[in-house]
């Protein structure tokens, strides 16, 4: 049973992808704006995958990534919070004959997790809905559900703190955004800065190491940052974990 302070993840921040037609309107956006071929080369090299892995992605959303990896891998278990996502994705599934993924209800906090450590997790887009403290917790659900040596491939909106201006930092990606994407886009971005929970870099990097993720590689375009993490022993977390795994306490 949850405690009484659980965050309740089942509430959108920003767009509400519990609403079926933002989920369509998303999915559209997508096709045209990603290369997910691209993005599943990169995430297949960096989590080190092979026909034999098992891998989770968290936040699926309409479920491409999942569905384009699934050639390449055992096994994805792919979850979400918005049951309209989860429906959209596994039609997409049914229609295309992909039997390897499977499509689940639950968050980085609560719901489905894989029976069994897997090598690698998957998360786009979707750790900026947690605020900062329920992010920590969320590095420890992910760092647990990871076999030793298992992998973390997270993209997400992450803010530089080698900035001095941040009005000036924001102006030139909204910016940017409007001259590749259009005037839609550059409010959604807007509106992201102003209503959703992403976070400075240092911190998020406290959180990975905390948890006992070291970070192998980032690397960053606009206010979009891609790190892939690998799991290492818990180093503790500063308030009573590392006095534990000193053996105290
Ligand atoms: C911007 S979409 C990204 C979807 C997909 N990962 C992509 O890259 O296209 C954010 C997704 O995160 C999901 N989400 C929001 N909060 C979540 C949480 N606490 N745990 C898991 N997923 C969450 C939303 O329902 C939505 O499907």
């Amino acid at each position: 049973m949850n405690n009484p302070w659980q965050y309740d993840e089942t509430i959108q921040v920003g767009t509400d992808y519990r609403d079926e037609d933002e989920v369509r309107a998303y999915d559209r956006r997508m096709q045209t704006l990603r290369d997910v071929g691209g993005e599943v080369k990169d995430i297949q090299r960096a989590l080190l995958l092979s026909s034999d892995s098992t891998v989770w992605e968290i936040g699926t959303g309409t479920g491409e990534c999942a569905l384009a990896l699934a050639p390449a891998v055992r096994h994805v278990y792919a979850s979400d919070v918005s049951p309209a996502m989860l429906e959209y994705a596994r039609r997409k599934a049914e229609q295309r004959g992909v039997s390897s993924v499977t499509f689940e209800k639950g968050g980085f906090l609560s719901g489905f997790r894989p029976g069994h450590a897997v090598d690698g997790i998957i998360t786009q887009l979707a750790l900026h809905h947690l605020p900062d403290f329920w992010k920590s917790r969320a590095f420890d659900v992910m760092t647990g559900s990871l076999r030793p040596g298992g992998r973390l491939y997270l993209r997400d909106v992450v803010f530089p703190s080698t900035t001095d201006d941040y009005d000036a930092f924001f102006k030139t990606v909204v910016d940017g955004v409007r001259s590749q994407a259009g005037d839609e886009m550059a409010q959604r971005t807007t509106q992201h800065i102003k209503t959703e929970f992403s976070t400075l870099d240092w911190i998020l990097e406290g959180m990975m190491t905390r948890s006992g993720l070291g970070i192998v590689e980032k690397s960053s375009t606009g206010f979009v940052s891609v790190y892939v993490c690998e799991r290492i022993a818990k180093r503790g977390n500063g308030r009573n974990g590392g006095m534990r795994d000193r053996g105290i306490g």
